[in-house]
This record gives structure tokens, sequence and C-alpha cells, in this order.
């Protein structure tokens, strides 16, 4: 089993796009033949080449948002850790540790997590903890990327998938792709673009 942890914290379009991702993966690796199962937590996971890829759990930080339902929807298992129920951010992510070693996570996906994670738990998970960013980074740190590309007009913006450093938005660069900002676009209808170049690229 390779699996992999995702943290998200509103709609989980990008969680989605990974659960469904490696279904369509494999269905293709396969002509189609009907091997494949959902993934993650309702028995048989999804084969590709020689690896077994499994989706072994969703934690968010925000009860009721969409993702969870997204979740349940696929049979992922889901935690919920709000940072309000905790002490301090460092309490809060000595929980958040634990949550994903006892997963034995051998690849963490920051999908929309929108709270800055503590050094401990980057140095936890270094060199398996990655994120998408929707913006060219370096440009546009943050968890407003769309609307401050649009605002400061640049006529391209994009996408970044790296790995996570303490610092925000910083990392080494996996994966970047170029999205156009097109005359009157809105911060939704650049989002809708770049939403489904992440979907491709993570
Ligand atoms: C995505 O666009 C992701 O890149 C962004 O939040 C969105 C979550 O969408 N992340 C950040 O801005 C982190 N700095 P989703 O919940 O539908 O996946």
């Amino acid at each position: 089993f390779f699996k992999i942890v995702v943290l998200a914290s509103g709609n989980g379009s990008n969680f989605q796009a990974i659960v469904d991702q490696l279904q369509r993966r494999i269905l293709a690796d396969t002509d189609g033949a009907p091997v494949l199962a959902p993934v993650a937590g309702t028995g048989t996971p999804p084969v590709m080449g020689a690896l077994v890829f499994d989706v072994a759990l969703m934690i968010t930080d925000v009860p009721g948002a969409p993702v969870i339902q997204r979740a349940w929807s696929r049979g992922v298992p889901t935690a919920v850790l709000p940072y309000d129920a905790y002490e301090s951010i460092e309490a809060h992510d000595a929980h958040l540790i634990d949550a994903v070693q006892e997963s034995h996570a051998d690849l963490v996906v920051m999908a929309g997590y929108m709270r800055l994670v503590t050094p401990a738990f980057v140095r936890a998970f270094a060199g398996r903890l990655i994120n998408v960013h929707p913006a060219l980074l370096p440009s546009f740190k943050g968890t407003k990327a769309i609307a401050d590309a649009l605002e400061y007009g640049v006529k391209v913006t994009g996408v970044t998938v790296h790995y996570v450093e303490e610092e925000m938005d910083s990392g080494p660069i996996i994966a970047q792709e170029a999205v156009r900002v097109l005359q009157g676009d809105t911060v939704d209808s650049l989002a809708e673009r770049i939403h489904a170049v992440e979907h491709e690229l993570l």
C-alpha cells in the first residue's frame, strides 16, 4: 500500500480529484477491465503497476466543510480537528501529527488546507508533504492568491505543486502550470480554470 493522507479545509474538489484520478488511471492501465474497487476504506483499493494506492484518511480543520461529505461518499475515513478545540496551534498539530502517523502515510497532501502547519508538523513529514497552490509561486502566496493575482493585473497566473517547508507557501517546486488571465475575468471565472488545472496537475 502507498498510503495518501489529504488535509483539506473547504470544498474539497482537489481531494475528490485525487481519489477520482487514481481510479481513472487504474481503469486506463487495465483497458477498462473491471479490477477497480472504490478507493480507500471500502475494501480493495485500486492497483497501479506494482503500487497499491490507498487514500487512507482525509483530515479537515473545519466542521461541516463540504469535503467531509465528499470523503464519506467515497468511503474515505475522515477526521475533523478544529483549531478552537485546542489550547494552542502546537497542541492541535501534535494531534495532527499523531493522526497522520497512525495512518502510516507515505504521502501527505495539503489540498486546500487553509492553515499554516507548525514546524514540528513539517519536520515530521519532511520529503513526503506536498501542497497545491493556486498561483505561480513565489508570486501570490497566501489564502487569496487568485484574487490577489487578478487585482495585481498579471496576464498569466497558474498552479504550483510543491514540497512544504516551514515558511508559508515555500519549498521545492514539483510541478507548475500557467493559466492565462482573460479580459473580463472575475475571481470566479479565473478560479474555475485554475481549479481544473489543479485537478490534473496534482
Ligand atoms: C485550491 O484552489 C487550492 O489551491 C487553494 O484552496 C483551494 C481549495 O479548493 N489553496 C490555497 O490557497 C492554499 N494557500 P478545494 O477545496 O476545492 O480543493
